[in-house]
């Protein structure tokens, strides 16, 4: 069988994979009737020869509907797509994202300084290492107090002004690195375009100890805009004009628009469009993540992504971490018929991490057509979601284990805490096994009235880390980024387009211009979206 191209995947002689498909379909239809507790009675090292270990992460997957012959059919349909095709087209910079004719290559901001990467006759890695050179001489100033406002005073706030991969990403990380964030700075994420939230922060803040990061990769989404604007004129309330480049400062691609916003070229902080919103972090979107925990261990978190690619570039598929968690969320989706994910992470500094990933895989996979313009044929992304063990569980576990849908979990587990309260990380991990273990085992026990029995045989990953470092984080994210694109090549999609998002932002301009206009409505919509605008237009009218 001829390799396929990446630009074409679907060029193979059987392009429907529809053999392996059929003999996945065969051995799901036994699968679904295996009980998880029959596979550990059967085979003693089961545990040992489905957990994998990569980058400083461990991931077992015994806990689920899979033995070696699931694997070595999965990875047989993942060969088929291509997968390893597509995983050399992506690291060598290939035009993978076809909509939009661009690389993918957040991969090499993550490079050591040491490595070389050529694309369309263009050295990378020496080019971003200034940059990230430049970002480091910045952060260091605002962490030593050496970056002073308008008064004099040293920053002690930072406010990152974006939405989307713009917020996500520095939000998500700042939290997750908490334990080593400058101890005198505060960091604050401005994102929704909702007013409530933009004077919550500000109204918190010193506008001359404020330093406004304004991110965004094209600086024209409406949100960050509007929330930039605003809080430009808030300072300007209180500081003069020319102050504003110790305030303000931008990451962007969109160089033109960042300098008509009035922040100069010496304070911008700019990045390629072959990085694409959600996989963002690893660039100089990063800034806030730098500021808040320097550039030693921004390095390090670089590194530990770059751990992650270099195990998903060289494992064998059926030792790959990546591709095991992307094969594992395959199977159930398109064979057991979930809908949705749950990632737990035991971990309260990981607690934005599942709004990390809901952008990461839901934007990426939420499709329904394939690369070559085709209805895809297969249900694509679950919905993803989740919170922090263990509010969880006294929230909606009570689901999982007695409710009527079969939904895969995602443990994520820290062993050492960064803390000294040792009973509670006890207790932490505990609570987190101990879930994994009652979904699994449940309970049948036929004296029992039925409200008390538990199904069981529900499944679970668990993925563990020794501690939650810049390097283990930079792993972590770099897995589920190179899982969604595992789970992308299965289903024949694009996984680094959005087009999706595009609809709703012009209807809402539209609709905003009729929420300005003092006149009549235009009527231009059905009949329930022209009463919502007459009443809100009515009710604004007289606030
Ligand atoms: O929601 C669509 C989207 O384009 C995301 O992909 C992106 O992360 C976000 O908007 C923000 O975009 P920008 O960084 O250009 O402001």
């Amino acid at each position: 069988m001829s390799k396929p191209s990446p630009t074409s995947p679907t060029d193979s002689p059987d392009s429907t994979c529809s053999t392996e498909l059929a003999a996945l379909a065969s051995h799901a239809a036994k699968a679904c009737e295996w009980r998880l507790t029959d596979l550990f009675q059967q085979d003693a090292s089961r545990v040992s020869r489905f957990t994998l270990e990569a980058a400083g992460l461990c991931l077992d997957v015994s806990k689920n509907h899979v033995n070696d012959e699931t694997i070595r059919l999965l990875t047989a349909f993942a060969q088929t797509r291509g997968i390893e095709r597509w995983r050399d087209a992506i690291f060598q910079g290939e035009r993978i994202n076809q909509t939009e004719q661009r690389a993918a290559l957040h991969t090499a901001l993550r490079l050591p300084a040491s490595a070389t990467l050529t694309v369309e006759g263009e050295e990378l890695v020496a080019k971003h290492q200034r940059e990230l050179d430049r970002m480091q001489a910045f952060a260091e100033r605002v962490r030593e107090g050496d970056w002073k406002g308008y008064s004099g005073e040293q920053i002690t706030d930072i406010v990152n002004i974006g939405i989307g991969g713009s917020d996500l990403g520095p939000m998500m990380t700042v939290a997750a690195l908490r334990a080593y964030a400058h101890p005198q700075l505060r960091f604050h994420f401005l994102s929704n375009v909702d007013g409530h939230a933009t004077v919550a922060t500000l109204g918190q803040l010193n506008p001359a100890t404020t330093l406004f990061i304004v991110a965004s990769k094209s600086f024209t989404t409406q949100e960050t805009m509007l929330n930039a604007h605003a809080a430009r004129r808030w300072f300007l309330q209180h500081a003069e004009e020319k102050y504003l480049s110790q305030h303000f400062v931008a990451v962007s691609t969109n160089t033109a628009v960042v300098q008509a916003f009035g922040i100069a070229t010496d304070n911008m902080f700019p990045f390629r469009d072959w990085v694409g919103g959600r996989f963002s972090i690893w660039s100089s979107i990063g800034l806030a993540l730098m500021v808040a925990i320097g550039s030693t261990h921004f390095r390090a978190f670089l590194s530990g992504g770059y751990a992650m690619d270099e195990h998903f570039r060289h494992a064998p598929l059926n030792t790959n971490m990546p591709v095991i968690l992307g094969l594992v969320a395959f199977w159930y989706r398109e064979f057991f018929k979930t809908s949705s994910q749950l990632i737990a992470p035991y971990h309260e500094d990981l607690r934005h991490f599942p709004a990390y990933l809901q952008q990461l895989e839901m934007e990426s996979n939420g499709k329904c057509v394939t690369r070559d313009g085709k209805p895809a044929s297969m249900k694509t992304s679950p919905v993803i979601w989740g919170s922090s063990g263990t509010n969880n569980q006294h929230a909606y576990f009570q689901m999982l284990h007695q409710g009527s849908d079969l939904i895969p979990v995602d443990f994520l587990g820290v062993l050492k805490p960064q803390h000294h309260l040792i009973d509670q990380q006890r207790a932490l991990l505990a609570n987190c096994f101990a879930q994994a273990e009652a979904l699994m085992n449940g309970v049948q026990d036929a004296s029992l009235p039925p409200h008390r029995i538990f199904p069981g045989n529900r499944p679970s990953s668990m993925l563990l880390m020794d501690q939650l470092t810049p390097a283990s984080l930079g792993a972590l994210i770099a897995l589920y980024e190179h899982k969604t694109f595992v789970l992308g090549v299965l289903w024949d999609i694009n996984s680094f387009d959005q087009w999706g998002v595009e609809l709703g932002k012009t209807l809402a301009l539209r609709i905003l211009a009729e929420l300005e206009d003092v006149e009549e409505t235009h009527q231009q919509h059905d009949s329930s979206t022209n009463a919502l605008i007459a009443r809100a237009r009515a009710a604004l009218k007289n606030s």
